[in-house]
């Protein structure tokens, strides 16, 4: 793993901590039974009963578990040893049967065997990955013939809007895809703000077309692609919550994409 990889696992490891306990991920919730997964994601993925059910970048496993309630045999897979062994001690808790493997991504293939009918992912992951190529072709690599890859994500259009701006719209960041990430200091986290974590986020811009092209390259073929004028968290501070949960622009603003789905084939 290169430097920047290895700090970005070191901050999601300070992050993962202060996440089992935070209300944002509401582990209380989940153990009560709560299912986290979003309606677009439950519906792009579909039916998981019985199916095996790879989860990419699965964080403490939260999601993994959600899936499995629903009857998918799950794998979660992530870089952060804190997230996964947390995600192991979860999965013990309440009694679900799930396997989880501590890997980069780009590892995976040595550290795991076997093909599954699902490949999923989703929500702020694209951002922490330098390559897309490489990223689709490990989808590739575990999907069986005829599998399904899904994934909902922030948009990329979204991305490029700064992100500390309280009241306005203003580009801030690259569109396009560069190999050097950008360096950005982390103060607390997305689900903590006030919580004492310090450290260096480096993260790489994809563009739509980047998304779309690496999964081509990889053989698989795309059967669907949405966008959305809403997100899964709060982009901007400005953003409000509607009932079923979405983060939205406020009617003033021009209404943009800020989220998307796909869903391909192998
Ligand atoms: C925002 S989280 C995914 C969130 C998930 N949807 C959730 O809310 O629980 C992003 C995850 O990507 C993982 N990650 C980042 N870079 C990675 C890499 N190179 N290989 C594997 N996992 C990586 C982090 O450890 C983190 O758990």
């Amino acid at each position: 793993m290169n430097e920047y990889l290895k700090s970005n696992r070191e901050l999601w490891n300070a992050w993962t901590r202060v996440h089992v306990k935070s209300k944002f991920y509401d582990v209380e919730g989940f153990k009560r039974g709560d299912n986290r997964l979003d309606a677009i994601v439950r519906e792009g993925v579909g039916d998981a009963r019985g199916k095996s059910l790879l989860h990419l970048q699965c964080h403490f496993g939260l999601d993994t578990l959600c899936w499995a309630r629903l009857g998918a045999r799950v794998t979660g897979a992530d870089f952060s040893d804190a997230a996964i062994s947390a995600a192991r001690t979860l999965a013990q808790e309440v009694g679900l049967d799930a396997n989880f493997v501590c890997a980069n991504i780009y590892d995976l293939p040595h550290a795991l065997s076997g093909e599954f009918d699902i490949v999923f992912t989703s929500h702020g992951v694209l951002p922490w990955l330098p390559d897309l190529n490489a990223w689709a072709r490990v989808i590739a690599h575990f999907l069986k013939p005829g599998g399904l890859f899904f994934i909902a994500e922030g948009h990329p259009t979204a991305y490029i809007f700064d992100d500390e701006n309280p009241d306005d719209l203003r580009v801030r960041y690259p569109y396009f895809h560069s190999p050097e990430p950008g360096k950005y200091e982390a103060h607390g986290s997305y689900a903590d703000r006030a919580a004492d974590i310090h450290g260096a986020e480096y993260e790489w811009t994809h563009s739509l077309g980047d998304v779309i092209n690496a999964l081509i390259a990889a053989g698989l073929h795309i059967e669907e692609l949405c966008e959305y004028n809403f997100n899964a968290w709060q982009m901007f501070p400005f953003m409000e919550q509607d009932t079923a949960g979405w983060w939205r622009l406020p009617e003033r603003f021009p209404q943009i994409p800020l989220m998307f789905s796909l869903k391909a084939k192998k």
